[in-house]
């Protein structure tokens, strides 16, 4: 298939299920002239419990979908789906522009004055191979505590931020961070930025939390400058795809993304 490579193509952006759409809000407002389009597998969420075999099998068919769509770039807004799948996406599309995310462990070893630093993440980006060697070339000089957060990404995908029920789940992950020393917190999934009023209930407001949906839009910025291929606008209307029910996704959007989009169902 022609790969479309035109400035006016648009970009396709996906994860697991709503949390990518933290990423895309970042890319929105650096990016406003794009047009997006968003595939969230909630047919299939969550992927931090998914085998990484089953989850690069996603990202191929997902990827293949945007290329049919004629996207000029990919961005993997879901930390889990990167560890897992971008390696075999930049093989199979050498000459795509791809943007994958990591958890920010680079920036948190930076930031940390007291040496300690606390990693949320799902369990399938916290076993990674590629996070143990993020932790090997960055976090050498620093204490990095990890932990994995089984349950929440289930909670937000129904658009709870803020119930008894998500708080003390969240509370119970956070508490050991505190305990260690931590004054630095990784956000190293995208689904939890939407838990950030809460998380800052939580903790002290010395502590930073962290998370890399702003480093995403500027690297995809920097890939589209490079290669020409900025969009001069005005963008089309954002569409949306959910591999589960469209009603659902439709009725959690405006709680998640402030503009409007249409929303059809991606085959799962
Ligand atoms: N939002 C995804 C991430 O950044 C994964 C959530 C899930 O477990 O599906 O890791």
């Amino acid at each position: 298939l022609p790969m479309t490579n035109t400035h006016e193509a648009p970009i396709g952006v996906f994860d697991s299920g709503v949390g990518g759409l933290s990423v895309l809000g970042e890319i929105r407002s650096l990016l406003p002239n794009e047009s997006l389009l968003y595939v969230a597998d909630c047919g299939n969420v969550p992927y931090g419990e998914k085998t990484p075999e089953f989850i690069r099998q996603r990202c191929a068919v997902i990827a293949d979908f945007f290329q049919k769509q004629g996207a000029k770039a990919l961005v993997l807004a879901c930390n889990t789906a990167t560890v897992a799948g971008v390696a075999d996406l930049r093989e199979r599309y050498p000459d795509w522009p791809i943007v994958g995310m990591e958890p920010a462990v680079k920036p948190a070893a930076a930031a940390t004055r007291s040496g300690v630093v606390g990693v949320l993440a799902t369990t399938g980006t916290l076993q990674s191979a590629k996070f143990a060697a993020l932790l090997d070339r960055f976090a050498l000089d620093v204490r990095v505590i990890t932990q994995p957060c089984p349950g929440l990404v289930e909670l937000i995908e129904t658009g709870d931020l803020v119930s008894p029920t998500i708080s003390n789940l969240l509370r119970s992950y956070v508490e050991p961070l505190l305990a260690a020393g931590c004054d630095t917190i990784i956000l190293g999934c995208t689904h939890y930025p939407f838990l950030k009023p809460l998380l800052r209930q939580m903790v002290p407001e010395s502590i930073s939390l962290i998370d890399t949906g702003g480093a995403v839009a500027r690297q995809l910025q920097r890939l589209l400058t490079q290669r020409e291929l900025l969009a001069t606008g005005p963008a089309q209307e954002t569409q949306f795809w959910t591999s589960a029910d469209p009603e659902d996704f439709r009725k959690i959007l405006p709680l998640l993304w402030k503009t409007s989009g249409y929303v059809r169902f991606f085959p799962r």
